[in-house]
């Protein structure tokens, strides 16, 4: 049975047919004329991932679409970032586990789901975003921090159950438009958020660009300083959401207390959040916090599939996160 756990993200796609090898491209689709060449066989002017990114810096009058922005889909040809995950690893699913944020609304998880079963011809399953971790961890009860570029999500299983939950739009893309500006004062030049991690997580690297006939150019060295001031006040905003949304909640919750998503992976960020929560628990972090929700999700799934034959009740479980309130009450 084919079964595919994937995670559009707002900046990266992550995708897998076997819950262990993810592959991983940007989340951007760029629509264009057909190039003079085409050396990598892509046909139809659809560049989907890397090939769209390089688009973007190459050539101009072509469409280039991020299809998710602040956890919610934006733009259809977010249909095309599945297609060519399933296209690159030769899958035909019958189910397709994937996750939104935790304050999605019901309309937005109903129509996600129809449009990917639609263009996909397959059973798709919606959880929120952190259960994709835990489950990847082996985790029922706990607490886990999605800290994504679009969004943060905050979640709180209990036995599966959903408890409580939040999703803040401030993710990675907060903290990178404050450095964008910084970056663009001090050496007048646009800079995308690609160009940032890879900048932040190589020592010596430099982001240049030809302008005017000459080469301009901006260090590591010359924003890391603003960058680790930027980046502890931005945990420090993602630390109070969170200890105030688990206020009044028993302290076993926090045996599996996990932080996620890339953010986690910025220089500084762990250990500034391990400080932050010091009073309240110990964190720790899957294997790979990137990949972790799609793998959990492909878990997921194929739970939701040994259950079916045994019991409906379980079935239930993507209605069973569903909030109460469920107003979006982003922060
Ligand atoms: N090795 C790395 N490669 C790529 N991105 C990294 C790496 N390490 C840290 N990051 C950060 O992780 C971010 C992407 O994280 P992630 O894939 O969890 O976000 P997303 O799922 O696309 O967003 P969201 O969940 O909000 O929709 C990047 O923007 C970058 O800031
Ligand atoms: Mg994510």
């Amino acid at each position: 049975m084919g079964i595919v756990g994937l995670d559009i993200g707002t900046n990266y796609t992550k995708i897998t047919a076997d819950g262990k090898n993810v592959l991983l491209y940007p989340s951007v689709v760029a629509f264009g004329e057909e190039k003079d060449w085409s050396l990598k066989g892509e046909k139809g002017g659809v560049y989907v991932g890397d090939e769209a990114l390089s688009l973007i810096k190459a050539s101009e009058g072509v469409e280039v679409y991020r299809p998710i922005q602040d956890g919610r889909v934006i733009h259809s040809s977010f249909i095309e970032l599945a297609k060519y995950g399933l296209r690159r690893l030769s899958v035909e699913p019958e189910v397709v586990a994937t996750g939104l944020p935790v304050k999605s609304s019901k309309k937005e998880r109903e129509e996600l789901k129809s449009q990917l079963e639609k263009e996909l011809k397959g059973k798709v399953l919606v959880f929120p975003e952190p259960v994709g971790t835990l489950a990847s961890m082996g985790v029922d009860t706990g607490v886990c921090i999605d800290i994504g570029f679009g969004t943060t999500d905050i979640l709180v299983l209990s036995e599966m159950e959903y408890l409580r939950g939040d999703t803040m739009l401030s993710g990675v893309d907060k903290l990178y438009e404050s450095l964008e500006v910084l970056i663009r004062d001090k050496a007048g030049i646009t800079v995308l958020p690609e160009e940032i991690t890879k900048m932040l997580l190589n020592e010596n690297y430099s982001i240049g660009r030809i302008r005017s006939g000459k080469k301009v150019a901006i260090r590591r060295e010359e924003v890391i300083a603003d960058y680790e001031r930027l980046m502890k006040s931005w945990v420090d905003r993602i630390v109070n959401k969170t200890k105030s949304l688990l206020e009044g909640l028993s302290t076993t919750l926090l045996d599996n207390f996990v932080v996620t998503g890339g953010g986690v992976l910025l220089p500084g960020v762990f250990e500034t959040l391990k400080e932050g929560f010091s009073d309240i628990g110990e964190i720790k972090k899957p294997d790979d916090p990137i990949a972790s929700n799609a793998v959990g999700y492909y878990i997921l799934a194929k739970t939701f599939l040994g259950l079916k034959e045994e019991t409906t009740e379980e079935v239930k479980f993507e209605e069973v996160k569903e909030d109460k309130k469920d107003k979006r009450k982003r922060t």
